[in-house]
């Protein structure tokens, strides 16, 4: 019997379209979700819309609409989101469905039953923060404002309330016995002093309001969005239904994943609610940071909302999931910008996975007749390389910490590429056939990018699935089982497809956006930049052929100026819709940098990879057709024609050349 695992996200004001911030949090969910489903749990995802309240009121009213005809609409726009980003959640819960107000009628009524005292009638008076929906203590309060900065106005309510303050001391008991139940334990620590610093009650019903669930049995009341919304995690399950299957399966949650705003409602408020009506408490509550702009965080009320539809769009959900996953260190708050996802798209997804499958496929495509090749091997270093990665990735994956999770897989794919560059099959090839020796060289190499594909199927569900039929390793749910050296069958069909991650022309697209949005602007600048830099000297020899004073002497010195260093290219491109430019990736032993050089017309990338060139090591970076290229290769120019300065191969690379 598999174990149940259950996970929640918050769930979403549905005063606008979803941001960045849903996306993000349905994502890292659906990543978590996905890994546990690897390990064979039989997990629960849920995700959902919070709908009532003040907030969503005003808004629908604003836009003439009725609250319903708002959430209606931006639901509908969850759905299609959700299916776009590959979300894989079992269950979307809104609180306007009656099952929902059936859950929330349950727990109060228990409530009631349990613990008659702990929901009173009294009257409180207060400032109101509308935006965060409850009362702020006067301490807080300045300018009008409540400490987040939205204006607060002061309310006069009769109203129920719950008794908080009697739960001050059962909650500090639970943290004690529960040391992981906020992570991470930073967050943690605020809510222990929070509460430490004693509970007042809590109001649990408005009358100013008229959007909500009425209260039971004094329906001038509706119930605080708070005690409404936190009850959809087990609403959802079938709580306050007559069929409680699943509530009892997946009751209490393994996880509720939520943004680092709203950690005090879920480790304070709804465990009290939950110890009132005497059921158990969620298993922990991961909080996640905040993606800013500019350092400020994204938020509708701040209007410097990212909406990146058109990045999504143009490059795919799978590389926006990645990115978001490998860019934001798990916990902490990172700055979206168009730049970084770029950056990583073309260096880990089209130079990176993308490129080591492609290659590594064509060459046992060409070499062994469209087949995995027919030797295996049990021991080599990739081997080692990939035993070493598995158990780390494992635990990075059951601590959150998909960053580290993700390095490590790029380490293991370093790894690849430098094997493939060192063993040199297509010379293998070109000396002794379809020898055993070449069989085991590209069967390893495969076998490791089968285990890496595997381990980065969360991230990327849909494009691991379609690298590992390329693959030849069948098409079987990724499971944790699979984690483990040898799987991969030897002769039987592969596939070399498209690119799984076109190359893209960053400035080009940019500059199509930019066009697009504001058709007023006469000149691209980056049109312009383009033509100049496909002119730009690509080689020391174009640059000393428009030199103006040939000839003239320099010291030593200047010449030492130049770092010249043996590097070997591993990667080489031609750089589409450039008849002269090639894109390389060159080591120089420690270190792997880009380099561009207008080569293309003598050279083909395929002859290229492997070759050992001079470069020039301490080139301030330039860049050729948008792409960024750090240093230069060395070649003769005989009229316009360039020839590459050869390097005996047993040279080491990263030598200093003098
Ligand atoms: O708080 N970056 O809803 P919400 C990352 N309905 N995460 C972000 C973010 C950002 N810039 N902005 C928001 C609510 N979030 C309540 C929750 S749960 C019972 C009720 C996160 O739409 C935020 O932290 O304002 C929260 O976890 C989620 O998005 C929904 O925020
Ligand atoms: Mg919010």
């Amino acid at each position: 019997m598999s174990k149940p695992f259950y996970i929640t996200t918050a769930i979403h004001y549905v005063n606008d379209v979803p941001h960045i911030g849903h996306i993000y949090e349905n994502v890292t969910a659906d990543v978590i979700a996905r890994y546990r489903r690897m390990q064979g749990d039989d997990v629960f995802f849920l995700t959902g819309t919070d709908e009532h309240g003040q907030k969503i009121e005003r808004t629908a009213a604003k836009k003439g609409l009725q609250p319903i005809e708002l959430a209606d609409q931006v639901v509908a726009s969850h759905h299609a989101n959700n299916a776009r980003l590959g979300i894989s959640n079992d269950d979307f819960i809104r609180t306007t469905q009656a099952r929902h107000r059936d859950g929330v009628y349950e727990i109060i009524r228990r409530i009631r039953e349990r613990n008659p005292d702990d929901i009173y009638h009294g009257e409180h008076s207060g400032w109101y923060c509308q935006s965060e929906e409850m009362f702020v203590p006067e301490s807080q309060v300045a300018d009008g404002k409540c400490p987040d900065g939205h204006p607060v106005e002061k309310t006069t309510e009769r109203n129920y309330f719950f008794r908080l303050s009697r739960y001050t001391k059962p909650l500090l008991d639970f943290y004690r016995a529960h040391p992981d139940f906020v992570k991470p334990r930073g967050r943690f620590n605020e809510v222990i002093a929070f509460v430490e610093s004693g509970l007042r009650d809590l109001s649990v019903s408005r009358t100013a309001i008229k959007w909500g669930i009425p209260f039971p049995g004094d329906e001038e009341h509706i119930i605080y969005v708070w005690l409404d919304a936190l009850t959809n995690y087990i609403s959802a399950l079938g709580f306050g239904s007559s069929d409680l299957t699943r509530y009892e399966k997946y009751w209490p949650a393994d996880v509720h994943l939520i943004g680092k705003d709203i950690v005090r409602f879920h480790a304070v408020y709804w465990p009290a609610f939950l110890m009132a009506a005497e059921l158990p408490l969620p298993k922990s509550i991961v909080s996640h940071g905040f993606w800013l702009r500019d350092n400020v965080k994204i938020s509708k009320s701040l209007g410097n909302v990212v909406r990146p539809d058109e990045i999504i769009e143009r490059f795919g959900a799978e590389a926006f999931r990645y990115y978001l996953s490998r860019e934001m260190v798990f916990g902490q708050d990172s700055n979206y910008s168009d730049e970084s996802f770029f950056t990583r798209y073309n260096a880990e997804l089209a130079n990176g996975i993308g490129n080591t499958i492609s290659r590594a496929v064509k060459m046992s495509e060409t070499y062994f007749g469209g087949k995995t090749p027919p030797h295996s091997c049990d021991d080599n270093e990739l081997k080692r390389a990939a035993e070493e990665t598995i158990p780390s990735y494992l635990k990075e994956m059951d601590h959150y910490a998909f960053q580290r999770a993700l390095d490590l897989v790029w380490k293991l794919l370093d790894a690849v590429n430098g094997y493939i560059v060192n063993r040199e099959p297509w010379k293998m090839f070109k000396e002794q056939g379809q020898s055993e020796a070449l069989s085991r060289v590209l069967w390893n190499s495969l076998e490791a990018l089968r285990l890496a594909w595997t381990m980065v199927s969360p991230f990327m569900p849909k494009l691991s699935a379609e690298a590992l039929r390329r693959l030849g390793a069948g098409d079987a749910a990724p499971n944790v089982g699979m984690l483990t050296w040898g799987v991969l069958p030897t002769n039987v069909p592969l596939i070399a497809g498209d690119a799984l991650f076109p190359r893209i022309d960053f400035e080009t697209y940019v500059a199509e956006t930019k066009a697009e949005g504001a058709k007023v602007t006469e000149a691209n600048p980056e049109t312009k930049d383009d033509k100049k830099s496909d002119t730009t000297p690509a080689t020391p020899a174009d640059a000393a052929a428009e030199a103006p004073v040939e000839g003239a002497k320099i010291t030593i010195d200047d010449f030492f100026r130049a770092e010249l260093r043996v590097a070997q290219i591993l990667e080489a491109e031609n750089v589409p819709k450039s008849k002269k430019l090639i894109r390389m990736k060159v080591t120089t032993g420690d270190s792997d940098r880009q380099i561009v050089a207008g080569i293309a017309t003598k050279y083909t990338p395929e002859e290229l990879v492997g070759r050992k060139v001079v470069i020039v090591a301490n080139l301030l970076p330039a860049k050729l057709m948008g792409i960024e290229s750090n240093g230069m290769v060395l070649a003769a120019s005989i009229d316009g024609e360039p020839s590459l300065i050869a390097v005996d191969p047993g040279v080491p690379n990263g030598t200093k050349v003098k």
